[in-house]
């Protein structure tokens, strides 16, 4: 189980905090003007992916600490725990063994009793025989029709993971096969998608952990009506919906049938279920031998998350980075910059992934923490990014600790683009680095000889950059479904890492509740039910404003 410490209170929080007064005032560029060697002092490479940390305002003492305070927060302990399904999850009472999802050569892995293993096998072989059938074109719909179009409908860890992966292996999607999603509860995003679709060649797959999430029941039920209106017979619904839950019993009520219900379980997070049942609109898209492939890239990552010393343990040292900037250096966000388009929704999926498991304020005692936890996710692909915010991340007045991501080689090699997107890639972060000095403004300036003295000195203020801003450059040979798997279980344990220093619980999510207990009355104070609301004056007029200015 995890113990409850404060960070604090460990002896390694008082020697980084020195540490970091000493180390403040030191440039980047100072330190690698120091040291020839400090590319391979500071860089780790996984298999054909390399972490190039530095970049990072970080010397081998820093490393060194923020590895001592790890083990002074008995972090190799809280490993050990999650791998081996303690209920670490306690404020739910749950283990967390997404990990035993992509796990080819654990056996036996008993869950309350379960036999967790033998269960996932079986979904797994449930998944590949449906993709099969897919694929090969066998799975008809009610007029006899091929499936061509293929819908996931769930919100949070039930889209974002799915999406995002979907949308990153574009390149290994199956030939007849077309993923869409449905998330939002604004009718938009259901009347946009199924403008597209043909319910004679339309499938849908419900995704809901828990079977209860508002938005996506009411997004089913217009999917739903939208079928029954073309096919009329309810008899047809089992040949176009299928449902993903670990909530089996919710499901039949709803009239999925049984055989067409693919399960998982509770001790899989919704942020970390992409692994289980929920990817099978990842499988529909790139087939299941290739999501297979991606459960196998994860599941090295997590071998080399629980074997490896943590001096040299990529997750450990990416979720230590974390602490020192969030709790040393006061950062207060940190950006996501994929230098690969396909990645785009990488930033979004880590939002959840980082904000929804770290944004909590009470530590594992229930006290509140005095000290920072999870900085706030942000960021788009490179190069439209540097467009529109890298201006604040070059010369605003916050830092900002950013991961730079790359392919060696792109997927779509076409003229000279790919090399000029990693020009862009390997300048930002050797300009973030270094900056650019007042002096080498002005030798800049007086060279092109069309400025007066007084007019040069008046622009180099608005022309320095100070540098010295932390990057973290993530290069991989090629985006292929492995590689993802590694990246994206290589996040998770950061994620977790973070959470075991910081003294909080990861896995559950609370802080997403009051919201949708509100919601859930003010709706039926616009039906018209008859209930009344007791609000503030502002949510008193703002309903009032509503009701008013409604089309009847
Ligand atoms: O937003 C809260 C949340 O519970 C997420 O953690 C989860 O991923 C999402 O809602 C969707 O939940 P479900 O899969 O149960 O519909």
């Amino acid at each position: 189980m995890l113990k409850n410490y404060p960070p604090t209170k460990a002896k390694t929080w008082q020697k980084l905090q020195d540490h970091y007064k000493a180390l403040q005032p030191v440039h980047l560029s100072e330190m690698f003007a120091r040291d020839e060697q400090r590319f391979e002092k500071f860089s780790l490479q996984f298999e054909d992916i390399l972490f190039d940390l530095s970049k990072n305002r970080v010397t081998k003492e820093t490393l060194d600490l923020l590895v001592e305070l790890a083990e002074e927060m008995d972090l190799p302990a809280a490993i050990e725990s999650m791998f081996g399904g303690d209920k670490i999850n306690a404020t739910e009472n749950r283990a967390v063994l997404h990990t035993a999802l992509r796990s080819f050569s654990a056996e036996g892995l008993e869950v309350d009793g379960e036999d967790a293993s033998g269960e996932v096998k079986d979904v797994q072989q449930q998944m590949k025989r449906f993709c099969d059938k897919l694929h090969s074109s066998d799975w008809k719909g009610y007029t006899g029709k091929s499936i061509s179009k293929v819908v996931n409908i769930g919100i949070g860890g039930s889209h974002l993971g799915p999406q995002m992966v979907t949308e990153a292996l574009k390149s290994y999607q199956k030939d007849g096969i077309e993923v869409y999603f449905i998330s939002n509860v604004d009718g938009t995003d259901a009347s946009e998608a199924l403008k597209k679709l043909d319910p004679e060649t339309t499938l849908f797959i419900i995704a809901s952990k828990t079977f209860t999430t508002k938005e996506t029941i009411a997004n089913v039920e217009t999917a739903r009506d939208w079928f029954l209106k073309s096919a009329g017979d309810r008899e047809h619904i089992k040949k176009h919906f299928v449902a993903l839950s670990t909530n089996t019993k919710a499901v039949a009520e709803f009239g999925i049938a049984p055989e067409n219900t693919f399960r998982f379980w509770d001790w899989v997070g919704g942020r970390f279920s992409l692994w289980s049942a929920i990817g099978l609109s990842i499988a529909c898209a790139i087939g299941y031998d290739k999501f297979e492939e991606l459960l196998r890239g994860a599941e090295a990552m997590d071998k080399h998350f629980r074997k490896t010393d943590l001096r040299k343990n990529i997750p450990v040292l990416m979720g230590m980075l974390s602490i020192w900037y969030t709790n040393f250096f006061g950062c207060q966000t940190h950006a996501i910059l994929p230098y690969d388009q396909y990645l785009r929704l990488l930033p979004e999926f880590l939002q959840q992934l980082l904000m929804e498991s770290n944004g909590k304020s009470a530590s594992r005692d229930g006290s509140d923490v005095n000290y920072q936890t999870q900085p706030v996710i942000w960021g788009a692909a490179g190069t439209n990014s540097q467009h529109s915010f890298f201006q604040l991340i070059h010369q605003g007045t916050f830092l900002i600790p950013c991961d730079f991501l790359a392919p060696v080689n792109s997927n779509n090699p076409i003229g000279q683009h790919h090399t000029m997107l990693l020009s862009n890639f390997f300048a930002q972060t050797e300009a973030l680095m270094k900056g650019k000095t007042a002096e080498e403004v002005r030798a800049e300036l007086e060279a092109k000889g069309n400025l007066s003295q007084q007019e040069i000195e008046d622009l180099i203020p608005h022309k320095v950059f100070e540098g010295n801003r932390p990057t973290t450059s993530i290069m991989f040979h090629q985006l292929n479904p492995y590689t993802l798997g590694a990246l994206l279980a290589m996040y998770e344990h950061k994620t977790f890492v973070q959470g075991v220093i910081w003294n909080i619980y990861s896995f559950d999510q609370w802080g997403v509740e009051l919201g949708k207990q509100l919601a859930g009355k003010i709706e039926e104070e616009l039906l018209d039910t008859g209930v009344k609301g007791n609000h503030d004056s502002s949510t008193n007029s703002l309903i009032a404003y509503y009701r008013e200015h409604r089309k009847k």
